[in-house]
């Protein structure tokens, strides 16, 4: 049996080491496909592949046709916008992915970008400081629970959004449970973005919402960039000379807004919240054994398709 890992954006070697490691432990054969640049070279890795594992690389019908002997995919991380769960499901394929795994990495993005934000994009002015400041988080799971962890550190008071999530496990963890997304953004400088990109969530938030914002308002974005109205993230930077969006991968308009907002904005050139060894490995890893436990148990504990 064949597992085999694809990634545009490729793991830390120590990862692939310890992916490799449990495939062949497993009696298994690994094949690596990094930063492939073409689409027919996934096509024809993946055609006697039995496992898949990918990051952020698009699994769509194609791959699925091309795939004959696939069982199982493994999206090594949170999000799995980028997977064809349907046609997945057609094809008699499982999809997984790998919850909690690289949530700390994501999580300390969130205040690197926004410490860099506050401090002027370190331009040699005179900046702000987070402690005493209010932070709201939209999306109480393994990221924003992360993120309330950090905050609590640097002596922020937090709030949180999750219609899915009960009051009681944020109080647990001394966040104060906000029931409406309007009281979110207004209630907090700092708004942190930590929703899946779904047909409900995309373009979600824009400027009715952005402006909410108090005055000096940073919107920090890890989660996807199509959760936000791109027109209306503008809008509400053009009005609001005040308010700064520092987002883990650039929008769409970045070349628009770039120039008339400068260092208001700050953009990862590619995604870069799980883009740490430690991340690397705990997913990575976690994804292998996932393959492995289907492939010869079955077991689809993280199960994402229907
Ligand atoms: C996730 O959904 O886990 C993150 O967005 C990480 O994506 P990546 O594996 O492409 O870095």
């Amino acid at each position: 049996m064949k597992i085999l890992v694809a990634t545009e954006k490729p793991f830390a070697a120590v990862a692939v080491d310890g992916i490799r490691k449990v495939a062949e432990e497993a009696g298994y054969e690994l094949c690596l496909l990094e930063k492939y640049t073409d689409r027919q070279q996934l096509l024809d890795a993946v055609a006697d592949a039995d496992a898949l594992i990918v990051r952020s690389d698009i699994v769509d019908n194609d791959v699925f046709d091309a795939a004959k002997q696939l069982k199982v995919v493994v999206r090594a991380g949170a999000g799995y916008d980028n997977i064809d769960l349907a046609t997945a499901t057609a094809h008699g394929v499982v999809v997984e992915n790998t919850p909690g795994q690289n949530s700390n990495a994501v999580a300390e993005l969130v205040f690197g970008m926004t410490v860099m934000a506050i401090r002027n994009m370190y331009n040699g002015t005179s900046g702000t400081e987070l402690k005493g400041k209010r932070l709201g988080i939209q999306a109480f799971g393994q990221v924003g629970r992360n993120v309330a962890r950090i905050a609590k550190g640097f002596g922020m008071d937090v709030m949180a959004l999750d219609p899915y999530c009960p009051d009681e496990a944020m109080t647990e963890a001394g966040v104060t449970p906000v029931h409406s997304v309007e009281d979110l953004y207004k209630n907090n400088e700092f708004v942190s973005i930590h929703i899946p990109a779904t047909p409900e969530t995309k373009k979600s938030i824009g400027r009715d919402l952005i402006t909410l914002m108090p005055k000096g308002g940073v919107l920090i974005n890890t989660a996807r960039k199509e959760v936000i109205d791109e027109d209306g993230l503008m809008q509400a930077l053009a009005e609001r000379p005040d308010l700064k969006y520092v987002a883990d991968i650039k929008p769409d308009c970045a070349d628009e807004l770039k120039p008339k907002v400068g260092d208001r904005v700050f953009f990862t050139p590619k995604k870069m919240g799980a883009q740490t060894a430690e991340a690397n490995i705990n997913a990575g890893i976690a994804a292998a054994r996932q393959c492995v436990a289907y492939l010869r148990d079955g077991i689809d504990r993280f199960k994402v398709s229907k």
